[in-house]
C-alpha cells in the first residue's frame, strides 16, 4: 500500500503526458471510457516492446538455463481448481445496504458506508477471476476463466519442456503475456487494472537450494530495473508478513517503487516450494517428478517465482525518468529513458523546411530507418522539434543545415547534455550505434576524428 509521496512527478503529469503524446489513452475513449482499460498508444506500445524485449533478453536469450513460453490464455478449468484460484483468489467484500457501493473491507474504517455513511453487510468473498463460456451453449459445464495469472501455464507444460529441451535442474520458464482480475479497487492510472500483461519466470530448483536461489533472483531482479535506469533510491525491498503470504507461497519479497502515490509493489519474488507441481500433479493424475542424475530418485522441484507487472514496469520507468528543467524562460519537459528503452531512438530534423534541404534530410533518414525506429520531423522551430524529442524520451536529434549541403557533416544532438557534436554523414551510423549501446557521450569511434562540442543554443 501507498505510504508517502514521491514528490518528484504527480500522477496528474504523467497521464498528461501520455496523452497528449500518445502514449496511453482511456480504453473506448469516445464512449466516455471503460473503467481501469487502457490503450497504449504509438508511443506506449513501442516502450511497452522495449521493455518486454528488454526483460526476454535478459531472461531467456542471454541465459542457458531459461526457456520461453507462450501458453494460452484460456485453460482447461481444472487448472483453477488445482492451483487453488477458484477456492483462494478471493477478497472479501461489504456492500452498503443504502447506496449498494461494495468495498474490500480493508477500505473500510468504521462500520459504515465511506461513501454515504449507510449500513454495510456482514463480508462476503469475491472471486477475482473474470468467466466466460466456451462455446456456444451458456452452461456451467462450459465455464473457463480468463487466467489471472500467466504462471499456471508455465507448470502445467512443465513435462512437455523437461521432455522436448532435457534441461537439468536448476531451470527455469519465463513467459509474458496479459491477465485479467476483476479488481474491486482499480487506479492510480495503470498501475491496477482489469486487463493487464504480466513477465513471469517459473524457475525450477532442487529442494534445499530454493533459499540460495531466491535470494539469487532477488538480486537479479532488483539489478535489472536499475540497469535499465532507475534510481535505487526509488526501490526498495519488501518481505511479506506470514498473514499476507498469498496461499501457494512459503516467502515472498516485493520489489517496490516509490511511485508518485508513494511506495507500492512492481514485482513478487515468491518461494511457491512444489505446491504448484504437486497440485497440478494430484488433479490431473500425471506424475509431475524430476529424475534426479546424482541420485536416481524422482523428485519435485522446488519452485522460485520472480512476478513482474509490464504496465507497472512501464509506469515505473515514466515516472523514474520524468524531469523538468528550467530553460530560458520556459520549462523543458525530458524524459530520461535509457536508449534501449526510448520509443523513438533519433529524430531527423531538417533545419528548416526549405526545398533544398530535404533531399539531403531524406536521404540520411532512409539510412537510419533500417536500424531503429527514426523520425523525420521539418515542422516547426529547431527550438520546439528538439522539445517534442526531449518529451518522448529520444535520446539524439540529427539536424541537417544549409552547411551540411557543402561539407556533408550534420550535428548529432543528445537529449540530456543538450551537446552538439558535427559528425560526417558517413561516420553518422557507426557513431549513433555506438552512443546507442551506451558508450561514453562523444567519445568517437577509434579512428573517428574529434568535433568541437557544442552547448544547444
Ligand atoms: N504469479 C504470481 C502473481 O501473479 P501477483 O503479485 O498477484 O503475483 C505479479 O502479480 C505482478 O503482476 C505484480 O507485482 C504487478 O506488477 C502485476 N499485477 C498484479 N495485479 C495487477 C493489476 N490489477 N494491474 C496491473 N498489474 C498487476
Amino acid at each position: 500500500m501507498a505510504e508517502q509521496s514521491s514528490g518528484k512527478v504527480s500522477m496528474e503529469k504523467i497521464v498528461s503526458l501520455c496523452q497528449r503524446r500518445g502514449f496511453i489513452f482511456p480504453s473506448s475513449e469516445i464512449y466516455g471510457g471503460l473503467s481501469s482499460c487502457w490503450d497504449y498508444g504509438p508511443l506506449g506500445v513501442e516502450l511497452k516492446q522495449n521493455i518486454k524485449q528488454a526483460w526476454w533478453r535478459a531472461v531467456v536469450q542471454e541465459r542457458d538455463d531459461m526457456v520461453g513460453l507462450d501458453a494460452s490464455i484460456l485453460m482447461h478449468p481444472q487448472v483453477w481448481t488445482a492451483s487453488g484460484h477458484l477456492k483462494e483468489f478471493a477478497d472479501p467484500l461489504v456492500e452498503c445496504k443504502s447506496c449498494h457501493l461494495r468495498w474490500r473491507t480493508d477500505e473500510v474504517k468504521g462500520s459504515t458506508c465511506p461513501s454515504c455513511g449507510g449500513e454495510l453487510t456482514e463480508p462476503q468473498l469475491f472471486n477475482l477471476m473474470f468467466k466466460t463460456f466456451m462455446g456456444p451453449v451458456e452452461s456451467e459445464a462450459n465455464v473457463v476463466y480468463l487466467r489471472p495469472e500467466t504462471a499456471q501455464g508455465m507448470f502445467v507444460n512443465f513435462e512437455n519442456v523437461l521432455n522436448t529441451t532435457r534441461k537439468r535442474l536448476p531451470f527455469g520458464i519465463a513467459q509474458m503475456g496479459k491477465a485479467f482480475r476483476n479488481e474491486i479497487t482499480t487506479g492510480n492510472f495503470i498501475f491496477r487494472s482489469r486487463e493487464f500483461e504480466q513477465m513471469e519466470i517459473e524457475y525450477f530448483v532442487r529442494p534445499g537450494t530454493d533459499d540460495k536461489w531466491f535470494d539469487y533472483w532477488l538480486e537479479e531482479r532488483h539489478k535489472w530495473y536499475i540497469n535499465l535506469g532507475i534510481k535505487e533510491g526509488n526501490l526498495r525491498l519488501r518481505e511479506h508478513a506470514r498473514g499476507e503470504l498469498a496461499h501457494y507461497a512459503r516467502k515472498c519479497y516485493d520489489i517496490d517503487y516509490l511511485f508518485p502515490m508513494g511506495w507500492s509493489e512492481l514485482e513478487g519474488i515468491a518461494n511457491r516450494g512444489d505446491f504448484d507441481l504437486q497440485q497440478h500433479a494430484s488433479f490431473s493424475g500425471k506424475s509431475l517428478t524430476y529424475l534426479d542424475e546424482e541420485t536416481n530418485q524422482h523428485i519435485v522441484p522446488y519452485i522460485i517465482e520472480p512476478s513482474a507487472g509490464v504496465d507497472r514496469s512501464l509506469l515505473a520507468f515514466l515516472c523514474d525518468a520524468y524531469d523538468e528543467e528550467p530553460d530560458k524562460d520556459e520549462i523543458r519537459v525530458v524524459l530520461h529513458f535509457n536508449p534501449a528503452l526510448a520509443p523513438v531512438k533519433v529524430a531527423v530534423l531538417p533545419l528548416s523546411k526549405k526545398e533544398t534541404l530535404a533531399p539531403l534530410a531524406r536521404e540520411v533518414y532512409a539510412e537510419l530507418r533500417p536500424c531503429w525506429l527514426v523520425q523525420y520531423d521539418d515542422t516547426q522551430s529547431i527550438g520546439r522539434r528538439y522539445r517534442r524529442q526531449d518529451e518522448i524520451g529520444t535520446p539524439f536529434c540529427v539536424t541537417i543545415d544549409f552547411q551540411s549541403l557543402e561539407d556533408k557533416q550534420v550535428t548529432i544532438r543528445e537529449r540530456d547534455s543538450m551537446n552538439q557534436i558535427r559528425v560526417p554523414i558517413t561516420e553518422l551510423k557507426n557513431t549513433l550505434a555506438a552512443k546507442l549501446k551506451g558508450e561514453p557521450l562523444f567519445v568517437l569511434p577509434p579512428g573517428g576524428q574529434v568535433w568541437k562540442v557544442e552547448r544547444e543554443e
